[in-house]
């Protein structure tokens, strides 16, 4: 079965599926993206996606290019015509197709839309959970805007090459006082000797995940404590637990950190707990 795309209008097999040349999206990464988790078919936590859709367009000034119950219309029949059980559907919005010009097109120049959609390999997943996952730390080079979820990801993709390049799913951002910022592409934390589990507070220093948004729901429902601070690699080495959160894998543990295990070495109890309660506390639509 070939896969289909939502481009600006007109649902598209993959293989002919294009934008053009001058998107500004290609042209200088000037657009915004969602990843949103689909399990059995459905979307999850789609309201909260699409609120942080919302923000990173008004934060950029790129209009929306419909209303959020169309754009929820588009999303779940890029699922539906892709038949996703389990898996992502991707949303791109860029301020659209003009001559190259690093200022703001035209007024009235419209922004460009994309979906696409696919299935994951849950059992792969399924044994990164059981195992745990490395990571390893590079330093944050990043601009001082990455709570906006711009498609400029550039520092992420090096960052990511590094981490597989070293046998390691994950590198965390460093900043310059030696505090952890979060992931290449999820937010990051740890639980403390004495049981808090710790993560950076949602500022301009880290994308607001919504995975995170939900995990901080089920720390809540068990009564968790919690403290949403930076916290040094340092502290990170020393940890319990770690662990990773995004929404296409929603809360792995962390087992080793620069080749250092962490804790035992092995998943930690609450990093397992929260994976097994997220679903309970997502939003299905
Ligand atoms: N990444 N931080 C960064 C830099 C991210 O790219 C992501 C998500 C997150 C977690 O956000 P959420 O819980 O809303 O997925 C944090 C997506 C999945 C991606 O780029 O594929």
């Amino acid at each position: 079965m070939s896969r289909i795309a939502y481009v600006n209008g007109r649902y598209l097999p993959l293989a002919v599926a294009s934008v053009n040349v001058e998107d500004r999206g290609y042209q200088f990464s000037d657009g915004v993206y969602e990843v949103c988790e689909v399990k059995g078919g459905r979307l999850i936590d789609e309201r909260r996606h699409m609120e942080r859709l919302q923000r990173s367009l008004s934060e950029l000034r790129i209009a929306m290019p419909m209303s959020v119950a169309a754009l929820g219309v588009v999303l779940h029949e890029v699922v539906r015509r892709n038949r996703v059980r389990w898996g992502i559907v991707y949303l791109q919005i860029s301020r659209g197709v003009a001559h190259r010009d690093h200022a703001f097109p035209p007024p009235g120049t419209a922004p460009s839309m994309v979906v696409t959609a696919r299935n994951l390999d849950l059992p792969r997943v399924e044994t990164l959970a059981a195992d745990g996952v490395a990571v390893i730390s590079v330093p944050d080079n990043r601009w001082q805007r990455v709570d906006i979820k711009s498609v400029s990801l550039l520092p992420n993709v090096l960052a990511k090459q590094a981490a597989r390049e070293q046998g390691a799913r994950e590198a965390w951002f460093v900043d310059r006082e030696g505090r952890v910022t979060e992931g290449a592409s999820s937010n990051a934390w740890i639980v403390t000797r004495d049981g808090k589990v710790v993560t950076r507070q949602a500022d301009q220093s880290i994308l607001n995940g919504i995975t995170r948004a939900v995990v901080l729901d089920v720390l809540a429902a068990h009564g968790l404590s919690l403290e949403e601070r930076p916290f040094t690699l340092d502290e990170a080495h020393v940890a319990r637990e770690a662990f990773i959160t995004s929404a296409s894998q929603s809360v792995l543990p962390v087992v080793r950190i620069d080749g250092r295990p962490i804790g035992n070495g092995a998943p930690g109890l609450i990093a397992t707990a929260l994976r097994r309660d997220f679903h309970r506390h997502a939003e299905t639509s």
